[in-house]
């Protein structure tokens, strides 16, 4: 019971962490309002609160839940999964720190300030795949390092 609900926990969570990217991918244009800019702020704050629940419940499966941590911490695609989410949380810093610094400002963002963030929320998105793969083969037993 505890693997089940943490897995359902897990899928649901990641679905709204890519809701939020979709959300503030699309907010993101040319001619934002600063009212909209201050909206993408209070989003992005669910970001964070959302990647870090992924962690502990993720961490929760690996350690408590069916497989044990034996199974995941010898297996390399489980590290790899690991390093890209680390990754990925690296790479929302620097959109976050825009966004609270435009929140802030009494002018809009220029386009040039508003593609450079987008280069990292779409860096973001695509590191979703590999890391989606990497779940997947770790959960079948691929890349063990016994
Ligand atoms: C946004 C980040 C993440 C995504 C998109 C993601 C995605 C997934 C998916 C799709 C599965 C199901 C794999 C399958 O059964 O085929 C899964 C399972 C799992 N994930 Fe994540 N995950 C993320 C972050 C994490 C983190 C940070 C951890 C921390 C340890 C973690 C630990 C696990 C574990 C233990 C399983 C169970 C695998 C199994 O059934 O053996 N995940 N993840």
């Amino acid at each position: 019971m505890l693997d089940l609900s943490l897995a359902i926990g897990h899928h649901l969570i990641i679905f709204a962490l890519f809701g939020i990217l979709a959300v503030e991918l699309a907010l993101l244009r040319d001619g934002i309002t600063l009212d909209t800019v201050r909206r993408i702020g209070r989003i992005d704050i669910w970001y964070g609160i959302l990647a870090g629940a992924i962690l502990a419940i993720g961490f929760s499966r690996a350690i408590f839940a069916a497989k044990g941590w034996p199974y995941y911490s010898h297996n390399g695609f489980f590290w790899a999964k690991i390093a890209t989410f680390a990754t990925i949380a690296l790479l929302s810093l620097p959109p976050t720190f825009r966004f609270i610094r435009w929140g802030r400002a009494s002018a809009p963002p220029s386009s040039e300030d508003i593609r450079r963030a987008k280069v990292f929320l779409y860096t973001e998105l695509v590191l979703f795949a590999p890391l989606l793969a990497f779940a997947a083969a770790m959960a079948r037993g691929y890349g063990e390092m016994r």
